[in-house]
C-alpha cells in the first residue's frame, strides 16, 4: 500500500458513524493533515470545542485507513455539514460522494429534511451537484483565512424517520445502525434483574403488567 489512491487499497470503501476514541482520533488525524497542513488553519480553528459537543461525525475508511470525514451538527429545524474533507490522493472519487450520501441518510433518518453547509465561496459550484443551492442573500462571511458561502438543501421526509413513537429499543440503537439489533437488544433476551422487583428491605414488589405504559404523564401544577 502505497497511499495514493483508494484503488491502491484492499480493503473496500466503508462510511459510517464514528463512535470510539479510535474513530475520533482518525478523524482528528484525517483534519490535520487536510485543514491543519494543506490549508493551514490553526488546530484552535480546526478543533473550535465543537468536536465533542453533540456532534455526530462520519468516517470513511478503506479497511483501518482513515480518507475521509464529515461533521453533522444539530439545531432546531435544521442540520449543518461541516468539516467536509478527502485526504490528498483519495479525491475525484467516491469518498466525498460516499461521505455526503451517508450524511443526507443520516439527516433524514433522524427527522430532519433541512440541511445547510457553510462553504468555502470556490466551491459553491461544487455543493450544486449535491443538490444544494447557494444563499446569495446571506452574501459571503470570512473565517479562518477563508471566505465562505452558505447553501442549503431541502429534502424529502424519509419514510423511515425516527419519531417520539419510534419502537424505544431501536431509539436506543448506535447512531447510524438503527435497522440491526443494537446490543441492548441483546441485553434484553437477558429480561430484568430479578432485584429489580424487590424493595430496599428485599421484600417483593409488583412486576408492571405486561401492557401497562412504559412511563406516567406528568402534569405540570
Ligand atoms: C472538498 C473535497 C472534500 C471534495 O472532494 P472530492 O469530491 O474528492 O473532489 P475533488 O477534490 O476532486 O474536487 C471536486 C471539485 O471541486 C474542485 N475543487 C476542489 N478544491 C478546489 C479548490 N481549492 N479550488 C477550486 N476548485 C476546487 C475540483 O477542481 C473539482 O472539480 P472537478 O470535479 O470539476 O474537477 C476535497 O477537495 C477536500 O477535502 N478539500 C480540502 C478540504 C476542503 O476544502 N473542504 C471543503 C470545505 S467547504
Amino acid at each position: 500500500m502505497d497511499g495514493s489512491r483508494i484503488d491502491d487499497f484492499e480493503a473496500p470503501l466503508t462510511v459510517r458513524v464514528a463512535r470510539t476514541m479510535d474513530d475520533v482520533q482518525k478523524i482528528a488525524v484525517v483534519r490535520a493533515l487536510v485543514y491543519m497542513r494543506e490549508q493551514a488553519c490553526p488546530y484552535e480553528e480546526e478543533f473550535d470545542g465543537n468536536d465533542l459537543a453533540g456532534a455526530t461525525h462520519l468516517i470513511a475508511e478503506a479497511g483501518a485507513e482513515p480518507l475521509g470525514c464529515l461533521r453533522l451538527r444539530w439545531f432546531n429545524g435544521f442540520a449543518k455539514v461541516e468539516r467536509v474533507c478527502v485526504r490528498e490522493g483519495h479525491r475525484s472519487g467516491k469518498v466525498a460522494k460516499g461521505l455526503m450520501a451517508e450524511a443526507v441518510e443520516v439527516i433524514r433518518r433522524k427527522g430532519y429534511t433541512r440541511f445547510i453547509g457553510q462553504v468555502q465561496a470556490h466551491l459553491v459550484p461544487y455543493w450544486k451537484r449535491y443538490g444544494f443551492i447557494h444563499r446569495s442573500e446571506r452574501g459571503v462571511f470570512v473565517f479562518s483565512d477563508r471566505a465562505y458561502a452558505e447553501m442549503e438543501a431541502i429534502y424529502d421526509a424519509h419514510p423511515d424517520a425516527l419519531t417520539a413513537d419510534t419502537d424505544p429499543l431501536v431509539l436506543d440503537r448506535p447512531e447510524g445502525e438503527w435497522d440491526s439489533p443494537g446490543p441492548l437488544d441483546r441485553s434484553a433476551e437477558r429480561g430484568a434483574c430479578p432485584a429489580q422487583y424487590r424493595d430496599r428491605n428485599g421484600s417483593p414488589v409488583p412486576k408492571p403488567a405486561q401492557n401497562a405504559p412504559a412511563h406516567k404523564k406528568v402534569t405540570a401544577s
